[in-house]
């Protein structure tokens, strides 16, 4: 997810060698839409993953990510939800999963990586329970509100190959949809060009 207002302390990415920036997947790339697998093992190369999808993140930058964006169809989430560089706060959820949502529902612009500079305001509901692996494959539940709710759901759409768009309306979601289209064409025709 992308914070609608781009805060300057968010334009400076912290690096670690063995950290990449990988290629962020964008509207209509059809992987976006697949549903994630859970992941089994906790191991080096998810570990990696992690590390890339933090770099990639940051340096986008965004406040949250799911490993679906970077083409790898794995339940993994990356986020960080902190105002400021010096207070870095990286949250990492393995196979997250809804657990409860609060009847009461809450509005929020969200934007998303994958549809870079669109936002528009999404309702869903304003609270949620989350079960979670960490990296050291411990279990956690958490109970969400605010915008870590809105961010979590966000994400977890991702694993299950639903977008933000999805909750807009038609009208408004052919729109941005076909924009990105004739974006993507464009672009694959320059590279044929070039
Ligand atoms: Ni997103």
């Amino acid at each position: 997810m992308r914070r609608a207002r781009i805060d300057p302390a968010f334009t400076t990415p912290y690096i670690a060698k063995t950290m990449a920036i990988r290629e962020i997947i964008k509207i209509p790339d059809k992987r976006l839409r697949l549903k994630s697998e859970p992941v089994q093992k906790i191991d080096a190369g998810i570990k990696k993953l992690v590390d890339d999808m933090f770099e990639t993140m940051y340096a986008a930058p965004g406040i949250g990510l799911a490993a679906i964006q970077l083409g790898v169809a794995k339940r993994v989430v990356t986020m960080d939800l902190s105002k400021k560089e010096e207070d870095h706060k990286p949250q990492v959820f393995i196979n997250p999963e809804i657990i409860w949502a609060s009847e009461e529902r809450a509005k929020y612009e969200e934007g998303c990586l994958s549809i870079p500079e669109y936002y528009e305001e999404v309702e869903r509901p304003a609270e949620v329970k989350v079960k979670y692996l960490d990296l050291d494959g411990k279990s956690h539940e958490i109970k969400a509100k605010g915008l870590l709710a809105t961010c979590l759901q966000h994400e977890i759409d991702h694993t299950n190959g639903v977008l933000f768009i999805d909750y807009l309306s038609k009208l408004k979601r052919d729109r941005v949809v076909k924009k990105f289209t004739k974006a993507a064409k464009e672009s694959a025709m320059k590279k044929e060009e070039a």
